[in-house]
């Protein structure tokens, strides 16, 4: 068992990482008897997993309730939290409950909104059950909606009191939605630390085949990399846009397929290709790691190209709108070099299609 904790005064807590955490009421769940829980889960995790977890919560003396929503990025949605939020008024839960969110990105950042809005705000435990969660949307406390104008634009940070990832439950997790979670992963790599970059490199096809030791190690390096960040800059103001490497062009791929088709995580991958291309662009990033990056993503899986039917143009209208981009002016993340990127003000529009053009068109 790995334990990490996120410093952050008032609001620190404890990132687990362990096999078999749902066979034992252990110290990491940071609960005690009589407390009244909600476990928060969608119809495609519940069957696998909710049964295990709630059992062993009661067990332990833990009051439970649960409810099970609809599963997909688009029920991360104004009418889903409504829905969480009349379970909770209907059963007159007070600001001493606590919301469990069992499963991926989705549940993780509904329910953490919901907690954070809940009577002005309650507890919640992230229990991730995808990669892409456990490594990254699980920890630092963003949560939120999306609206069908933007994603993620409807939200607030709220920490949560814990997160306790358990490896097993990678083994029932598609090959789709696996590589969705490398492409987060190989991000952290290339923002932040090329040895782990080429770690990487050589220990792919292990995680491939969900090798516990490599399983283990990646995702506690990439837990360490996101605490260092979010210790640092807690609600996004400065060096936490870093983990941002990919997502400009990336949730404009989300926004225009209108959150179905590709993964968050497909569609970060392309991103950070088009990060890469702007960056070569600019004169900033050199071929050799450029082919590196693609090497890596199309080994994980991931497309390195974006949909077919998405125009440059298309791109730029959702990019315009990011939270980053200020009055229409684009401010991207881009890479330097493998392991270090910066955020580059006002880049020129033109170029950014070329950018985006020259990545669909290699
Ligand atoms: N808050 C943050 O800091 C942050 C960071 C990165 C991403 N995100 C958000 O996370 C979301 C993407 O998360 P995601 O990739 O986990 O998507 P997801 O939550 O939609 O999960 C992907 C699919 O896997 C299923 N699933 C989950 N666990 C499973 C398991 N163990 N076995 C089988 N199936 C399982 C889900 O039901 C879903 O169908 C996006 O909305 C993104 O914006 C948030
Ligand atoms: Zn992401």
């Amino acid at each position: 068992m790995e334990k990490i904790i996120i410093k952050l005064q008032k609001r620190s807590y404890p990132i687990i990482i362990a096999d078999k955490l749902f066979n034992d009421f252990s110290p990491c769940w940071p609960l005690n008897i009589g407390d009244k829980v909600v476990l928060i889960t969608n119809d495609r995790v519940a069957p696998i997993y909710l049964n295990i977890l709630r059992n062993l919560l009661t067990r332990s003396g833990i009051v439970t309730d649960q409810l099970i929503l609809p599963d997909g990025e688009q029920n991360k949605s104004l009418i889903t939290l409504n829905t969480i939020f009349t379970k909770l008024l209907k059963k007159n839960y007070d600001r001493s409950t606590i919301l469990i969110a069992l499963g991926g990105g989705v549940i993780g950042d509904i329910t953490g909104f919901a907690a954070a809005t809940y009577q002005r705000g309650i507890r919640f435990i992230q229990v991730p059950t995808t990669l892409l969660a456990q490594v990254d949307a699980s920890i630092g406390g963003k949560t939120g909606i999306n609206h069908i104008l933007g994603k993620n634009m409807i939200g607030a940070f709220h920490q949560p009191i814990a997160v306790a990832i358990n490896l097993d439950v990678l083994h029932t997790l598609s090959m789709k939605e696996f590589s969705s979670g490398l492409a987060e992963i190989i991000k952290y790599a290339i923002a932040l630390d090329s040895s782990f970059f080429s770690w990487l490199e050589s220990h792919l096809d292990d995680l491939l085949i969900l090798h516990s030791p490599s399983l283990m190690y990646c995702i506690r390096r990439c837990c360490e990399l996101k605490a260092s960040i979010i210790t640092i800059d807690e609600r996004d103001q400065g060096i936490r846009s870093v983990l941002n490497l990919g997502h400009t062009y990336g949730h404009a791929i989300e926004s225009y397929l209108g959150y179905s088709q590709w993964s968050h995580g497909e569609s970060i991958a392309a991103g950070i290709m088009m990060a890469v291309n702007t960056a070569l662009r600019l004169n900033q990033f050199n071929c050799s790691d450029a082919k590196r990056i693609k090497l890596l993503l199309t080994r994980a899986g991931l497309p390195v190209r974006g949909p077919k039917e998405m125009t440059s143009k298309n791109y730029l209208e959702y990019m315009k709108r990011d939270k980053k981009s200020i009055s229409g002016q684009l401010n991207l993340v881009l890479p330097i070099s493998i392991g270090n990127v910066k955020t580059v003000f006002n880049v020129n529009h033109e170029l950014v299609s070329l950018s985006i053009e020259d990545t669909n068109s290699s």
